[in-house]
């Protein structure tokens, strides 16, 4: 099985993008052949900072290294290294209906948003089309939002297949499941867009100052909160501490004669406990680029090897070759 995702290098990683994607990733790396690549033509559809892009491509990687994801069994590249990506990008374009990108919720959304609409935004969808058939992937674990995309992707692999003879191997979708919901610090989901985030690997004494901001309510410490699972500071707790600790804080809370102050305190140092080991390992890649380039390189020329073969297989196909 052949498991392929991307990650778009849009700035500091947070603890929702923790939960939510990274960690899933990093646990799939030990069920198949696992393609990561951080998605930075993806980026230029709405980042225009060519140091910022620079800056986020280059914390994606450490973050990714540091958290585990082990370069040793997982190709891990950078998707500009592999400009076949976007030669396939074209052929997928000239059989790609404009009703299918119309119908985009993703497109809709961002333009909706303000953000200005132009060929590559509109095109996202089939790029990332390209991003998975180049490597005949099986398998492709996304979030929700992501989800009409890869059915895109399946509609014009179908469609290439249909007009041209079997090219491409059709994908599934893996949607992670949202169990592991994270809160932001106003209760709303936690996003880099509600300004509410955590950041995985934050100052210290940033991260204090917005763990000691979480919003609670107005309830003296004295009075029994019998809601405590509610708890926006005990939710987040139970993502980052042993879970008898998170229960007994829980519990605490749940009997009265526990303040909040003292249980964000608690929460601060569990949180930062339980990044301790990946935070001294960026620290270590952040101080040895040579290392973290060798990674990003050979693991493009990896990737590549994989997607000169299906490139050649699709341009043969449809009379290029
Ligand atoms: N669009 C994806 C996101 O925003 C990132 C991405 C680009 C991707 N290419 C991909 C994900 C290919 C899976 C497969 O999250």
């Amino acid at each position: 099985m052949r498991i392929l995702s991307g990650i778009q290098p849009s700035g500091t990683l947070h603890l929702g993008n923790y939960f939510g994607m990274m960690k899933p990733a990093l646990e799939l790396q030990e069920q198949g052949e696992a393609l990561y690549f951080i998605a930075d033509y993806h980026s230029m559809t709405s980042l225009f900072d060519p140091a910022e892009r620079r800056r986020n491509t280059w914390d994606v990687a450490l973050d990714f290294l540091a958290c585990g994801l082990d370069p040793s069994r997982t190709i891990f590249f950078r998707q500009s290294d592999i400009p076949e990506v976007t030669e396939l990008t074209w052929m997928l374009g000239t059989l790609t209906p404009m009703g299918l990108l119309e119908r985009c919720h993703s497109y809709k959304d961002k333009t909706s948003k303000g953000i200005a609409s132009n060929f590559g935004l509109f095109a996202y969808p089939v790029l990332m089309a390209a991003d998975i058939l180049i490597y005949d992937s099986n398998v492709v674990p996304v979030g929700q939002d992501q989800k009409q995309h890869v059915e895109v992707t399946r509609d014009i692999a179908i469609k290439f297949n249909e007009q041209y003879g079997e090219t491409f191997v059709i994908p599934e979708p893996r949607i992670r499941s949202e169990v592991a919901k994270v809160p932001g610090t106003d209760g709303e989901k936690m996003s880099k867009s509600y300004g509410n985030t955590v950041e995985i690997f934050g100052e210290e004494k940033a991260v204090r100052k917005k763990i000691m901001g979480i919003k609670m309510d107005s309830r003296t410490p004295q009075e029994p909160k019998p809601d405590a699972e509610n708890n926006l500071a005990i939710q987040l707790l139970e993502l980052v501490a042993p879970p008898e600790f998170a229960a007994d804080y829980q519990e605490r809370l749940r009997a009265g004669g526990f303040g909040y102050g003292d249980l964000k305190k608690a929460l601060f140092e569990q949180y930062w406990t339980y990044f301790a080991a990946a935070r001294a390992k960026r620290a270590e890649l952040a101080a040895n680029p040579d290392y973290v380039n060798k990674v990003l390189s050979d693991g493009a020329v990896k990737a590549r090897t994989l997607a000169e073969k299906v490139l050649k297989r699709a341009r043969v196909a449809s009379g290029l070759e």
